[in-house]
């Protein structure tokens, strides 16, 4: 199933947070963090690794290593936030960004700016908190696809029904891992209920 929801009950109390209008940027960075950290980890799950020995100071055993490269891709800007959380988890991951903004009337995305190492071989992560109209992930795994990358996963905190339609029409069979499937999108092609702008609350841009 291409959409994954993580209802775990932590990431459903940090989302709960980061949607209340009260909650002030620190704290939003801070729960935007953990709650990264939770849905990375599903959307990892899929990653080759390979048995190894290892010893103990009681014996040798056999135990696992992850045998894939890993690649993140942020969006900017609100996608920042989505990405110490995943160099954290994984030390070893390949960073490449992508730049989009939102037309504020029409809700196309603009590209300006992009900086992507070879991504064959690699599983990689587009992380971008909002999948409203999915314009900007449709157009993002498009920039990672051609950049070599073969299995992408986008991994996004609040998913409208009509970002995800767009983005699986887009890009047929990619993993979706959200904490959300919200009810759909207003007049101004925001999430509803959703949490507002990420990126102005990340930052404190209001
Ligand atoms: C937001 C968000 C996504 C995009 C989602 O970015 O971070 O990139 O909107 O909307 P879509 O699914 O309709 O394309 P925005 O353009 O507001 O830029 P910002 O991250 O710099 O604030
Ligand atoms: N971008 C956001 O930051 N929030 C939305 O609801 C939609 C796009």
């Amino acid at each position: 199933m291409p959409l994954h929801l993580v209802d775990h009950p932590l990431a459903q109390h940090l989302l709960t947070g980061l949607r209340d209008k009260s909650t002030q940027p620190q704290s939003f960075r801070s729960m935007s963090s953990s709650l990264t950290t939770m849905l990375v980890l599903e959307a990892t799950k899929g990653i080759a690794s390979e048995e190894r020995s290892v010893t103990t100071p009681i014996k040798t055993t056999t135990g696992r290593v992850l045998s894939e490269g890993l690649a993140v891709v942020p969006v900017l800007r609100a996608g920042l936030g989505m990405l110490e959380p995943v160099v954290q988890l994984f030390p070893d991951v390949a960073v490449g960004y992508i730049g989009l903004e939102r037309n504020e009337s029409t809700a196309i995305a603009r590209s300006y700016y992009s900086k992507l190492p070879d991504l064959t071989n690699r599983y990689t992560l587009c992380v971008d908190p909002m999948l409203a109209t999915g314009g900007s992930a449709a157009q993002a795994v498009s920039l990672i696809k051609a950049h070599g990358a073969q299995k992408v996963v986008m991994v996004c905190v609040v998913a409208a029904p009509e970002g995800v339609a767009k983005l699986e029409s887009a890009h047929p069979g990619i993993d979706i891992f959200t904490a959300s499937l919200d009810e759909g999108l207003n007049e101004k092609f925001y999430i509803v209920p959703g949490l507002g702008d990420y990126g102005d609350r990340l930052y404190g841009t209001f």
